[in-house]
């Protein structure tokens, strides 16, 4: 087994390179302390500095980046009390020998090679119904006109946008029309065109849930917008605290938020609606997990409450695979023209021929098909993680059990993440830890991000055993 750091760990009190790249943006709203401190743990978790490397003294690293000395000793404080580093009086201060969960979570970063790997939200590549694919790729190959093969344009193929376009009404209650679909390369660029134009059309900041997933605060923040974090408890996001901050959008993912697993009460999407409606603030729906949800009867999507106050986003990452990059806007009338110019700038339109073959998928019908079948092995999974973590970390809780690819498992309050991951990824066990979705990821309560989808039940098992065994 190769670890990231076992090559790093072994030049131990290597000096940090001075001319390593740290870039403090002053133009963003984020404070300089915590961009130099997410600055330092992208290094360290790169490994680009490696364990063992001695830390310029504070006073040093301040006077080189132009900042006071007050910065880089909390970002230093900050980053010796999350693992990262080791920090004692009169000596210098030193690269842990700890990789981090974001690293090792697989989601960026170099991913070791572990034998089990929970991955937070992937499927089952194993599900991916290869030979149907094949089929209605090859199909829309041979059915495009040679007019056709230019570029997509950016709201995305029409055909495509006419087979969602009753595929989302029919299951998810979503109220839209060929003309209001914009296809993205998911849910991610989704994000990015949206923050686009709500920044251009003059909007500071946008709500998000706390916690969420880590990189769609990252895309709202690279776009100039201020993140507003708003907690997430079993009813999902507090709707009554958003009206004490001045935002102009409110993320969310009602169906099951990401990575808790909370499902929005009734209660709270009215009072959400009548925010949007009294304040003019636009809610962008992430309808995570919609379509995997085993103990209850479905949730429609919110959009179809309010079209006009809703951007609707959806993809197939979950549902197909991430690899093809395939997702959607539904979308207020008021905001297509804008949103498109986005894209086309972004990338002047998403592949053609998946959309095509993605397309004949949905309209025959053979997508549903697809999702009732993997349904009950993606639920035996979940079983199965539930029943390992039961009996093997008892004292251990897992929430957002109802839907999705993973389980949120809250841990004991003197577990020490950072060294559970760690320690689990040393025995070969690759998993996320939870505080970097979190707003302040210092305060977060102890948490795995356990993704079950990817996996076999015999690996769910195995893997379980190996996390608790790290407990000791
Ligand atoms: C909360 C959430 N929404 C949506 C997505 C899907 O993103 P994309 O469609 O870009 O793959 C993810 C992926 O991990 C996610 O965590």
């Amino acid at each position: 087994m190769s670890r990231p750091n076992s090559d790093a760990a072994s030049r131990t009190n290597s000096q940090f390179p001075a001319d390593l790249l740290v870039v403090l943006d002053r133009t963003r709203p984020r404070s300089l302390r915590a961009q130099l401190e997410s600055e330092l743990r992208r290094l360290i978790q790169s490994s680009q500095v490696p364990a063992g490397t001695r830390l310029p003294p504070s006073r040093t690293l301040a006077e080189d980046l132009g900042v006071a000395r007050s910065v880089v000793v909390e970002a230093y404080g900050q980053l010796a009390s999350d693992g990262y580093l080791d920090a004692h009086q009169g000596s210098a201060t030193t690269v842990r020998a700890v990789a981090t969960s974001r690293s090792e979570g697989g989601r960026a970063g170099t991913a070791p090679a572990s034998t089990v790997r929970f991955i937070g939200g992937l499927p089952d590549p194993g599900l991916f119904p290869r030979a149907e694919w094949q089929r209605h790729y090859r199909a829309a190959l041979t059915a495009v006109s040679d007019r056709e093969l230019g570029y997509p344009g950016p709201l995305g193929a029409s055909a495509l946008r006419e087979a969602l376009t009753g595929y989302l009404g029919r299951v998810r209650g979503v109220m839209t029309s060929p003309g209001q679909l914009l296809v993205t390369s998911g849910v991610t660029q989704a994000l990015t065109l949206l923050c686009g134009v709500l920044r251009a059309r003059g909007v500071r900041a946008v709500a998000l849930e706390d916690p969420c997933f880590g990189v769609h605060r990252e895309i709202v923040v690279r776009a100039g917008l201020r993140p507003v974090a708003i907690p997430v408890d079993q009813d999902g996001l507090d709707i009554a605290r958003l009206t004490a901050h001045e935002i102009g959008a409110v993320l969310i993912a009602p169906a099951h938020s990401y990575p808790m697993g909370a499902v929005l009460s009734g209660a709270r999407r009215s009072a959400l609606l009548d925010w949007a409606r009294g304040s003019g603030g636009l809610i962008i729906e992430d309808d995570y997990d919609a379509e995997f949800r085993y103990d209850r009867t479905p949730i429609g999507a919110l959009q179809g409450l309010a079209p006009e106050h809703v951007v609707h986003a959806g993809c197939v990452s979950k549902t197909l695979t991430p690899a093809l990059r395939l997702g959607w806007l539904a979308l207020p009338s008021d905001l297509v023209d804008e949103v498109a110019a986005e894209k086309m700038y972004a990338d002047m339109g998403s592949t053609l021929l998946e959309q095509l073959a993605l397309a004949r998928f949905v309209a025959g019908g053979g997508f549903a098909r697809h999702l009732r079948r993997v349904r009950p092995t993606y639920r035996r999974k979940r079983d199965t993680a539930i029943r390992a973590l039961a009996a093997a970390l008892p004292d251990a809780r897992p929430l957002g059990v109802a839907a999705g690819l993973h389980l949120y498992v809250q841990l004991p309050s003197e577990c020490d993440e950072q060294r559970l991951v760690a320690q689990a990824r040393d025995r070969g066990v690759l998993v996320e830890g939870a505080s970097w979705h979190w707003a302040e990821p210092h305060l977060a309560p102890p948490a795995l991000v356990l993704g079950y989808g990817s996996l076999a039940e015999s690996a769910i098992r195995d893997g379980i055993a190996v996390v608790a065994s790290c407990r000791s």
